[in-house]
């Protein structure tokens, strides 16, 4: 089983090229089988998660052109069934864009329960009451398949409970082609939803609002195909940006929208690190110890919860103490008792991680519990005294393209590592 061995105690320094967004991608690859013309997908990231969604796509007949390695050519004319259900789906979360594209196209989808992080409960209530407001009256789960059918599709008022990335995206998919106006209030308002909106008008849909609490769709009668760029992503940014404030570092993240990333800059700088913004790149510098803070992750604009144990890595290494609240799901402390190992002083109650800071990390034999929190981790063996051994790191390679090369090209010391000879090979090379 392949790991990252790492070598800790050196500043990362250079500049590091940010991918396609992978959560925008998810949605707008779903959203291209809505039309029966052919797609051309560009800045996708070449990650687990896309890939599992372009190999769900082809199983039902959608033909996959890889023109580059970052963009796809797709052609949805010949899907030749509306049933989901090959066992690698439960691998990732964002099957469940499936269910939204393909009620909106055919009025009928089966997709079996998506899969994903373990990071909560994480149900899809609001994904079903949206598509049984728009018509799909028996919307719900049936033998391990999340089932919607309609015999129309009729614009609708809905209400989201909670602020929801998932339904936001699905009930925007179901409702494009549908009779008359949906509106949709309390509507997650993250970059990724906003281009899912973009890519979704540029096949002639017709979405407004998006970005704000209340889209408006005004449903078409087709689609057409289009060439799309995908947005960078910001939870790799950011990442990125972290890595620099923990190993005193000097990164320019490159190929990425500043405003996007205004929360995560807001606590770089709250915590002592210097930001300089350009067009489409930011540097973090990270000359001094780290101060504590405290935060809370909310919806966007807040600070995300995909960011949460990067920044607890973060303030782990902070003078005095600081407090980390996460809102969003119930379950995403669980990298914690692997932070401890390190050498990390933090004490979860509830939803609320108490921080107090230690001068370092120590190296040790650590898994990664989830794709954020195994990201986390590696920034905290990069900044770690001594060796560590990351398993179970295809979490990390659902959402992070060439993670480990990128971290060596800001003179990191990892390597994919498979058994104890790669192992002492590494330890031999980085001495
Ligand atoms: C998306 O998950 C992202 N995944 C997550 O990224 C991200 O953490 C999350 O949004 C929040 O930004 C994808 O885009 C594929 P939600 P999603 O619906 O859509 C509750 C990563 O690391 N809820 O915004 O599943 C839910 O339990 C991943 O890239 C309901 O109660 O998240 C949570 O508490 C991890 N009922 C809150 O809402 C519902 O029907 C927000 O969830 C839907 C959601």
């Amino acid at each position: 089983m392949e790991q990252y061995a790492i070598k800790g105690g050196s500043a990362l320094v250079g500049e590091v090229e940010i991918a396609g967004a992978k959560n925008a991608a998810l949605g707008i690859l779903a959203a291209s089988i809505m039309t029966d013309e052919t797609v051309v997908i560009e800045n996708l990231p070449d990650v687990s998660d896309t890939n599992i969604m372009l190999q769900a796509m082809e199983s039902i007949g959608v033909i996959v052109k890889h023109i580059d390695r970052h963009t796809v050519q797709i052609n949805a004319r010949n899907i030749h069934t509306e049933v989901v259900d090959g066992d690698y789906i439960r691998r990732i979360r964002a099957s469940y864009y499936l269910i939204g594209a393909l009620l909106g196209k055919y009025k009928n989808a089966e997709v079996k329960l998506p899969g994903g992080c373990n990071i909560g409960t994480r149900p899809i209530d609001q994904h079903l009451k949206g598509f049984k407001a728009l018509g799909a009256k028996d919307a719900g789960i049936n033998g391990g398949m999340i089932v919607a059918h309609a015999d129309e599709l009729k614009g609708t008022h809905i209400f989201l409970d909670m602020v929801t990335v998932g339904a936001t995206i699905n009930l925007m998919l179901a409702s494009v082609m549908a009779d008359g106006m949906t509106i949709i209030e309390n509507a997650a308002k993250e970059p990724h939803v906003v281009d899912v909106a973009n890519f979704l008008n540029c096949m002639g849909a017709n979405v407004k609002g998006a970005g704000t609490d209340v889209i408006r769709i005004k449903g078409v009668e087709r689609l057409h195909g289009t060439e799309y760029g995908i947005i960078p992503d910001q939870i790799e940014a950011g990442t990125f940006m972290f890595a620099a404030a923990v190993t005193k570092g000097d990164i320019t993240v490159k190929n990425v929208i500043p405003k996007h990333l205004e929360s995560i800059s807001a606590k770089l700088l709250e915590i002592g690190c210097e930001i300089e913004e350009s067009d489409d790149a930011v540097r973090v510098v990270a000359s001094k110890k780290l101060e504590h803070t405290h935060v809370k992750t909310l919806p966007y604009p807040g600070f995300p919860t995909d960011m949460q144990p990067q920044i607890t890595v973060a303030l782990g290494l902070a003078e005095g103490t600081s407090i980390v609240t996460e809102s969003i799901f119930e379950n995403r402390f669980k990298y914690v008792d692997e932070l401890s190992r390190m050498g990390a002083n933090i004490k979860v109650e509830g939803s609320t991680a108490i921080i107090e800071g230690v001068q370092k990390y120590s190296g040790a034999s650590i898994t990664a519990p989830d794709l954020r929190a195994g990201a986390a981790l590696v920034l905290a063996a990069l900044a770690a005294e001594g060796y560590t051994l990351v398993d179970d790191i295809k979490y990390i390679e659902r959402g992070y393209e060439d993670f480990d090369e990128k971290l060596r090209g800001l003179g990191a010391m990892i390597d994919k590592v498979d058994g104890e000879k790669d192992i002492q090979k590494f330890k031999l090379r980085v001495g």
